[in-house]
């Protein structure tokens, strides 16, 4: 979900075909592994309170057009030229293939794990690096039961379900963590961040991209075009799961930014060469770079 300026009014922006739209499957409830605070699973909001927090956030992807047949999501982040989001997932597939050409310089065997895979794509451009095997975790069991469905025919791919803020540390240790359009719905984003440095092998690395990243005075901006928005689509609960993060949540960290969407390089990438580079940054934060 990327748009030029990144918040929830800009990120949608199109309708796609829903025909092939997955259906709940009662069974994934099974393989909601149990965290340190219990058993996971829809009954808790994006911020841990009650309520299904995921039953808003598909009512919003439908009504986006974001939940894509079986066949699309095999495809992705290819989609025919007619795609209204055919731009944004140009950039997508930008920052994915650098992702993985990145990944895959790693020694091998390599361990990841996607927080938030949705409906598996990117986990499955990741599993396609030799030597990878990739876990694929995320809260909405809709989109999750389609990424085991699509590709299930990858045996280094498999899918968890649980919320990741309550989820206890994944076996294999992982080398690499990807959160790729994830941390908008984490409220804490310092949290997350400390909890999946934890998760780490000791040189491994946690790969943040393709979220926006706000300057403060931008903030209150954005969070209001995002509730404007979420009313406008009939979810207004949904700005309450939105969250718009500020640069200065990393201010303690340590990174590495791979991609600045606003330097020289990016803006002249854009203009000259006409590539479809990512509006969001792409950051890298190593397991030792924790307060
Ligand atoms: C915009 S989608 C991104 C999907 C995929 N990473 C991609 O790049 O297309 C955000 C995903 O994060 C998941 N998510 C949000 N908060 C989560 C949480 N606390 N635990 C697990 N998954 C979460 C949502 O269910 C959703 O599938």
């Amino acid at each position: 979900m990327a748009g030029e300026r990144g918040d929830a009014a800009v990120e949608a922006v199109g309708a796609v075909d829903v025909s092939g739209t997955a259906k709940p499957n009662p069974a994934s409830a099974a393989a909601v592994p149990a965290g340190p605070n219990g058993p996971l699973g829809p009954s808790r909001t994006a911020d841990g309170g009650a309520g299904d927090w995921t039953a808003g956030y598909l009512r919003a992807r439908e009504r986006e057009g974001r939940l894509y047949s079986d066949a699309s999501v095999a495809a992705l982040p290819n989609v025919p030229a007619t795609d209204a989001l055919r731009s944004e997932w140009r950039q997508r597939a930008d920052s994915a293939a650098r992702l993985v050409v990145a990944v895959g310089r790693r020694p091998r065997p390599i361990e990841i794990l996607e927080i938030g895979c949705g409906n598996g794509w990117l986990s499955n451009l990741l599993a396609q690096i030799p030597g990878a095997s990739v876990v694929g975790l995320d809260a909405t069991a809709v989109e999750l039961d389609q990424a085991r469905r699509v590709f299930a025919g990858r045996s280094n791919l498999r899918f968890v379900r649980a919320d990741v803020r309550a989820a206890a540390p994944p076996e294999p240790v992982p080398d690499v963590i990807v959160l790729a359009s994830v941390i908008q719905y984490v409220a804490d984003l310092p949290a997350l961040i400390r909890q999946l440095l934890g998760w780490l092998a000791p040189d491994g690395e946690l790969d943040l991209l393709d979220s926006p990243l706000y300057r403060t005075a931008d903030v209150a901006a954005a969070r209001e075009r995002s509730r404007a928005y979420y009313a406008s689509i009939g979810v207004p609960e949904m700005a309450g799961t939105y969250h718009h993060h500020d640069w200065h949540e990393l201010d303690g960290f340590a990174f590495e930014a791979r991609h600045r969407p606003d330097s020289a390089r990016a803006r002249f990438e854009r203009r000259v060469h006409r590539r479809h580079r990512s509006p969001f940054p792409w950051l890298v934060l190593r397991n030792e770079a924790a307060r």
